[in-house]
C-alpha cells in the first residue's frame, strides 16, 4: 500500500472512531453537544482525507454542489419550522437513499459504457462482488428515497395522511419484492454483452427497470400506513439511508462509508425500536396497522361526549399562586410546547419559582413531542439545565408528595387511560402519572385530543385545573403574576 493510500485509511479510521465515541456521548445530554462536535470533527477528518486523497476528478462538481448545497441546506434551517423538523430529517433521509443509489448508478453505468479498464483492458462485465453491492445499494437507496418522498408528504399534508390500503396490497408488495430480487440475481449472473446482443438497446434499460420497480416498492410500503406513525416511518427509512450509504461504501471499496453507513442503519433501528416500546407498539404494528390515522382531527370520546362545563377552567392568577407557594413542582412538556415555542417563557417561569425556593423538575417522556428528543431540543434550546430533567419513572413513584404539576401541551403522555384502561389504544403505554399528584394544572386550547386522537380522563378530575390558551401566553400571564406576589 503507497503511503498516500495508508494515509487516507488511516483517517478514515481516526473519522470512524470519533464517529463512534460521538455517538456513545449522544446517550446522555450532558454530553450530547460534545458527542455531537467530535462527530462533527470525524466527518470534517473524512471529507479533507478524501478530497486530498488524489482521486479527485473534477474539482468543480464538487465546488458547485457545495456552494449549491450549503445554500439550500443553510436557508432551510433558517426558515423550517421547528415543529416541520420530521418532514425535514425525512427528506433528508430520502436524498441521503437517492445519493447512495446514484453513486451505485454511477458505477454500473462505469462498467457497462466500458469506463473500467484493468490491465490494459476494458471490463464490460461488472465482477460479481461489484455488481452485488451496485444492486443492493440501488434497491435500498431507491426504496429509501421514495418511501421518504411519501413520509414527507404525509407530514406535510400534501400526500393523504390516511392509510391507503387495498385488497390484495400485502400479496402485491411481496411479489414486487420477488421480481426485484429475481431481475437482481439475472442482471448479475447475466453479462452486459449478453445483453446487448439480444438487443442493444437494453443495455442499462434492465438496470432502470431495477431503479422503477424498488422505487414504486418503496411508495407501496409507506402508503398504508397513517400519517400518525410518520415519525417511526422516518426512523426506520433514516436506518435505511444508512445501509444504503454502507452498500455505497462497499461500491466504493470505502471503509469510512461502510462503517458510517452501519452505525446510521443500527441506530436508526435502535431509535425505532425504542420509540415502538415507548408507544407499547410492535413494529409490525406500526407497518400494517393503521392507528391513529388522521389523528388529532377531532376529540374521539368513548360514551357521552363531553364539554367545557366538566373541567375545573381556572385562570392565570389562580395557577400563579398555587405555584408560588408549592414546594414540588413537576413541569410536563408536551408538544403544544413546541406549538407555542414557550420554552423560553417556561425556563423563566420555573427559575423565578425556584428562587422562591420551589423545587421544579422537567419530566419528559421519551415520546412526547413529534420526534426523538424533541422536549430535550427545546430545553436546551432555553438553557435549562440537565440536571433538571427527569424521566417519568424517576418522579411517578414520588408522585403523591408532588404538589402541583403543570401539563405545558402535553395530552396522550399523561392520559391515565393509557395505565386504566385495557380498551384504550393507548393501553400499556407508560405515561407521567400527573392524576396521581396533588394538584394538576393543564395548559392547552381547547378539549381536542392529542396526537393519538383519543378523549383524556385527566381534564375532567377533581383536582385538575384546566388553563385554556396558547401555553406561551398562558406562561406569559402567569410569570406576570408570581412577579407581582
Ligand atoms: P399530544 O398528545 O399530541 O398533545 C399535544 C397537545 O398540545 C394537544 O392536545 C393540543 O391541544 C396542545 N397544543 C397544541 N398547540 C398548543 C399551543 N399553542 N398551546 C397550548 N397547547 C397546545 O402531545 P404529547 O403529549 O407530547 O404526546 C406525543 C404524542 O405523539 C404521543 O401520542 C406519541 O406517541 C406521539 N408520537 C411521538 C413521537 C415522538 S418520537 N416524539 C413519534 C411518533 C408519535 P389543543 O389543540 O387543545 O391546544
Amino acid at each position: 500500500m503507497d503511503t498516500r493510500l495508508l494515509m487516507m485509511q488511516l483517517a478514515y479510521l481516526r473519522s470512524a472512531v470519533l464517529f463512534i465515541l460521538g455517538l456513545k456521548r449522544l446517550s446522555h445530554p450532558d454530553t450530547a453537544r460534545g458527542g455531537n462536535q467530535l462527530a462533527a470533527i470525524g466527518m470534517l477528518v473524512a471529507v479533507v482525507a478524501t478530497l486530498v486523497g488524489g482521486e479527485i476528478i473534477s474539482w468543480q462538481w464538487i465546488i458547485g454542489g457545495l456552494l449549491i448545497g450549503a445554500a439550500v441546506g443553510g436557508l432551510m434551517a433558517r426558515l423550517v419550522k421547528m415543529t416541520a423538523m420530521p418532514q425535514m430529517v425525512g427528506l433528508f433521509n430520502g436524498f441521503g437513499g437517492l445519493a447512495s443509489g446514484l453513486v451505485a448508478a454511477a458505477e454500473y453505468l462505469r462498467y457497462t459504457h466500458g469506463k473500467v479498464i484493468e490491465s490494459g483492458a476494458v471490463v464490460s462485465d461488472v465482477p460479481l462482488d461489484s455488481s452485488v453491492s451496485i444492486l443492493i445499494g440501488t434497491l435500498i437507496g431507491a426504496v429509501t428515497f421514495s418511501g421518504s418522498l411519501v413520509a414527507f408528504g404525509k407530514l406535510q399534508g400534501v400526500v393523504t395522511e390516511k392509510a391507503v390500503k387495498f385488497t390484495g396490497q400485502q400479496v402485491l408488495n411481496a411479489g414486487l419484492f420477488v421480481g426485484i430480487l429475481a431481475l437482481m440475481g439475472w442482471l448479475i449472473i447475466t453479462t452486459p454483452e449478453a445483453i446487448s446482443a439480444a438487443d442493444p438497446a437494453s443495455v442499462n434499460l434492465w438496470y432502470w427497470v431495477l431503479w422503477g420497480a424498488a422505487m414504486l416498492l418503496g411508495i407501496l410500503l409507506v402508503i398504508p400506513i397513517g400519517g400518525a406513525d410518520m415519525p417511526v416511518v422516518v426512523s426506520l427509512l433514516n436506518s435505511y439511508s444508512g445501509l444504503a450509504a454502507s452498500a455505497a461504501g462497499f461500491v466504493l471499496n470505502n471503509n469510512v462509508l461502510i462503517i458510517s453507513g452501519a452505525l446510521v442503519g443500527a441506530s436508526g433501528l435502535i431509535l425505532t425500536r425504542i420509540m415502538c416500546k415507548a408507544m407499547n407498539r410492535s413494529l409490525a404494528n406500526v407497518i400494517f396497522g393503521s392507528f391513529g390515522e388522521a389523528a388529532g382531527k377531532g376529540p374521539v370520546a368513548k360514551g357521552e361526549k363531553r364539554t367545557m362545563a366538566d373541567v375545573n377552567d381556572v385562570q392565570a392568577d389562580d395557577v400563579a399562586m398555587l405555584l408560588a407557594y408549592a414546594k414540588q413542582v413537576v413541569i410536563v412538556p408536551g408538544y403544544g410546547l413546541a406549538v407555542a415555542q414557550a420554552q423560553h417563557k417556561l425556563r423563566e417561569l420555573c427559575d423565578n419559582l425556584e428562587s422562591r425556593g420551589v423545587n421544579v423538575k422537567y419530566v419528559v417522556h421519551p415520546v412526547a413531542g413529534r420526534m426523538p428528543g424533541h422536549m430535550n431540543v427545546l430545553l436546551a434550546e432555553a438553557n435549562v439545565p440537565y440536571n433538571q430533567l427527569y424521566e417519568p419513572e424517576d418522579v411517578n413513584p414520588d408522585m403523591a408528595n408532588v404538589d402541583a404539576c403543570l401539563v405545558v401541551g402535553a395530552n396522550d403522555v399523561v392520559n391515565p387511560a393509557a395505565r386504566d384502561d385495557p380498551d384504550s389504544d393507548l393501553y400499556g403505554m407508560p405515561i407521567i402519572e400527573v392524576d396521581r399528584s396533588k394538584h394538576t394544572v393543564v395548559m392547552k386550547r381547547s378539549l381536542n385530543p392529542g396526537f393519538a386522537g383519543l378523549d383524556n380522563e385527566l381534564f375532567y378530575l377533581r383536582n385538575t385545573m384546566m388553563l385554556f390558551g396558547d401555553a406561551g401566553d398562558s406562561i406569559g400571564r402567569i410569570l406576570e403574576e408570581v412577579k407581582q406576589l
